[in-house]
């Protein structure tokens, strides 16, 4: 652990805060950032999408207002709905190498670099950049992007992805070297968490030990591509399935490890040598993924006012928890100790339900005050739920203010975020983010709904149906 720690290369002298960087970047990634303006294109059509507020039992008026000044500028997209989300990624070669499921779609950012009028020599931010669907996009579209996210796992998984690989025999033989090793025992273990013991049995854990010990003896960028086969096992051998919030324990046969990790790795092989011929043209975008907090202005300074476009979809305000979903990964590579999980816990932008109240952060939203004024009088079922929604529009508020410095006047932003609803109580993310973004300089140009979200059974049972737009906000900074 504290070997894969000392790899990170810190660029802290250049930011506010300590980006460590995992692996190389690509290709002594320099990126040239030209000041031409993006287009504006025609906005899309459609009937605005409804509402049901109408049967809210409590006190509407602000959330009202905002839906009637938004209302002409959502667009009804339905066409798009499969697009946000990482199913269509789940056959594609190297953007399925660990499977996110909270990604969005290749295609989806093909559209956005289009509609956004991203040109070749414009550069995109995704400050959360997940498992880089954004960058590995970019760079097979021939555009210039950096990525951030603050979970260690999603950054070294991007990272590999966007490694240029020119010869296939080198990562062959090294498949082949590591799955001859005769089997030893490991001398590491995993840290002491409930969960690792829950979902290994004493055999598979010793056998992904053995093949991490062994893989970390390889160089770089080898050492990346082999572990990320590890890592992308490690559901399959373990006892559980990553299911909404959390990690579900389910019964199945679990393959060894050995088979598993021999499968993976020549799919990934048979992969890179499949698209060689798009992602390592000559003419590709230059993608950098670095370990960074979004609230930050982690960058260095000489990116403020540089980029063109954001295409990014933030965590949801849906009480989801990274650290857990991606529990077992953090523990093979990032987590030592449990401190250490606590520690990545907290440091995730306040979208789930451990998130801690914050001092300093406050933000000029009505609708915000009349939701946590709602929320007091009802019988909520985790009486953490209006911390988290304070602090995500809080923690989003700074996230806003840091893209109002990184983009260039007319620079273009387009998020991709679900609305949310606690106890029957409506929460309009898409607008109260576009409410704090005209505060921070934006305009809000359009918003495409691109499907309705259910609420759970349990409320449905309360509240009845009352879905919940998933949109994208499409902003532009004031020149
Ligand atoms: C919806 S996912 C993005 C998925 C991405 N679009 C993709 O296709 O892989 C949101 C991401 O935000 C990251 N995140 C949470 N808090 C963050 C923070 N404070 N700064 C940067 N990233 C953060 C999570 O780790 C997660 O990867």
């Amino acid at each position: 652990m504290a070997g894969r720690r000392q790899k990170y290369e810190s660029v802290a002298s250049q930011g506010q805060c300590d980006i460590p960087r995992v692996l190389e970047p690509t290709q002594g990634f320099l990126l040239s950032l030209d000041m031409a303006s993006a287009e504006s294109r025609a906005p899309g059509h459609g009937p605005p999408g409804e509402l049901a507020t109408e049967n809210l039992s409590s006190d509407t008026v602000e959330r009202e207002h905002l839906e009637a000044s938004y209302v002409g500028r959502l667009a009804e997209r339905g066409d798009l709905r499969r697009l946000v989300t990482y199913v269509p990624n789940k056959g594609l070669p190297l953007y399925n190498w660990f499977k996110y499921k909270e990604g969005f779609s290749r295609e989806l950012v093909f559209r956005l670099l289009d509609k956004l009028a991203i040109g070749p020599a414009d550069a995109v931010l995704d400050p959360f950049a997940g498992c880089g669907t954004t960058l590995l996009a970019c760079k097979e579209f021939g555009r210039n992007a950096i990525g951030l996210d603050i979970l260690p796992v999603a950054v070294y998984v991007a990272n590999v992805k966007l490694c240029d690989w020119p010869n296939l025999d080198i990562l062959v033989s090294a498949v082949d070297g590591l799955l001859s090793r005769p089997r030893s025992d490991p001398t590491s273990s995993f840290p002491d968490l409930r969960i690792v013991e829950l979902a290994f049995d004493p055999q598979t854990k010793n056998d992904i030990l053995f093949y991490k010990e062994e893989i970390e003896k390889v160089e770089e960028p080898v050492r990346g591509f082999l572990m990320l086969g590890l890592l992308s096992i490690l559901e399959r051998v373990s006892r559980t399935s990553k299911d909404g919030q959390f990690l579900r324990l389910v019964e199945r046969r679990i393959p060894p490890v050995k088979d598993a990790l021999r499968e993976q790795l020549m799919t990934m092989i048979v992969d890179i040598s499949r698209r060689q011929r798009t992602l390592f043209k000559p003419r590709q975008g230059k993608a950098q993924m670095l370990l960074g907090d979004a609230r930050n202005r982690c960058l260095p300074k000489r990116y403020e006012g540089r980029f063109a476009g954001v295409i990014t979809s933030p965590p949801y305000l849906n009480r989801y928890d990274y650290s857990r979903t991606y529990a077992l990964e953090l523990c093979l590579l990032f987590v030592s100790h449990p401190d250490d999980m606590r520690r990545i816990r907290h440091s995730l932008l306040r979208s789930h339900i451990e998130s801690r109240e914050q001092d300093g952060r406050d933000v000029r939203l009505p609708a915000l005050e009349e939701i946590l004024g709602s929320l007091r009088s009802k019988n909520l079922n985790n009486d953490r739920i209006p911390i988290m929604v304070k602090g995500y529009f809080e923690d989003m508020n700074m996230v806003i203010r840091n893209l109002a410095a990184y983009l260039r006047p007319g620079g273009r932003v387009a998020l991709v975020v679900a609305n949310a609803q606690f106890a029957g109580e409506h929460v309009p993310t898409d607008l109260m983010l576009s409410e704090l973004a005209a505060q921070h300089g934006f305009d809000t140009e359009e918003i495409w709904v691109t499907r309705y979200k259910g609420n759970s059974s349990q409320q449905m049972a309360v509240y009845g149906r009352r879905p919940v737009r998933e949109s994208i906000v499409f902003w532009r900074k004031n020149a």
